[in-house]
């Protein structure tokens, strides 16, 4: 088995904290086999196994500019009840509509590009419809919920320069817990 290569950015590393720019079809063929490649390796990394073995951090989502490449793709790889995994290819999102309801992640959000222990919760919304372009250019709409509303949201912050660790308060990182619903 081979794991694709592909190297990730820290949070230090500046193109971590600028806003990507909107892509324009088609596609290059290197674009299209990088997407492909980073789906591979996130499923690999939901491996636990593999991830020990290898050294990998599990990861579910990942945008193009934590590899240094600034444009507007995400990807996200869902781990379903089979065992098997539903691929979101995620270009030029917009979030069109949401949820009034917000959520957090009780453990913490994690992300491949913070290596490091983070204390608080990020408030997001528990449903979000987004609309978005396929790696073929043809426009889509898709609503995502709980952890995947999440990973979407997580994924956008990153097109427009921003990590979970920037919208939790040092100082209280656990403000307004009280207001959302833990998953
Ligand atoms: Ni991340």
């Amino acid at each position: 088995m081979k794991i694709p290569d592909i190297k990730i950015l820290d949070e230090k590393d500046k193109r971590l904290h600028q806003v990507s720019k909107e892509v324009t079809f088609p596609l290059s063929e290197e674009t299209k086999k990088l997407i492909d490649d980073v789906l591979t390796y996130l499923e690999l990394s939901q491996d636990e196994e593999i991830s020990e073995k290898y050294d990998i951090r599990p990861g579910m989502g990942l945008s193009f500019c934590q590899m240094g490449i600034m444009d507007r793709i995400f990807v996200v790889s869902e781990e379903l009840e089979d065992g098997s995994f539903k691929r979101h290819i995620v270009i030029n999102p917009e979030i069109i509509s949401h949820s009034e309801e917000l959520i957090y992640v009780g453990e913490g959000e994690g992300c491949l590009s913070v290596n490091r222990p983070v204390e608080g919760i990020v408030p997001r919304y528990a449903r979000c419809t987004f609309k978005a372009y396929d790696v073929d250019g043809n426009e889509y709409q898709i609503r995502v919920r709980e952890d995947i509303s999440i990973a979407y949201q997580h994924e956008l912050d990153h097109l427009n320069g921003i990590l979970f660790v920037d919208k939790i308060d040092p100082k209280n990182p656990y403000k307004n817990k009280n207001k959302m619903r833990e998953i």
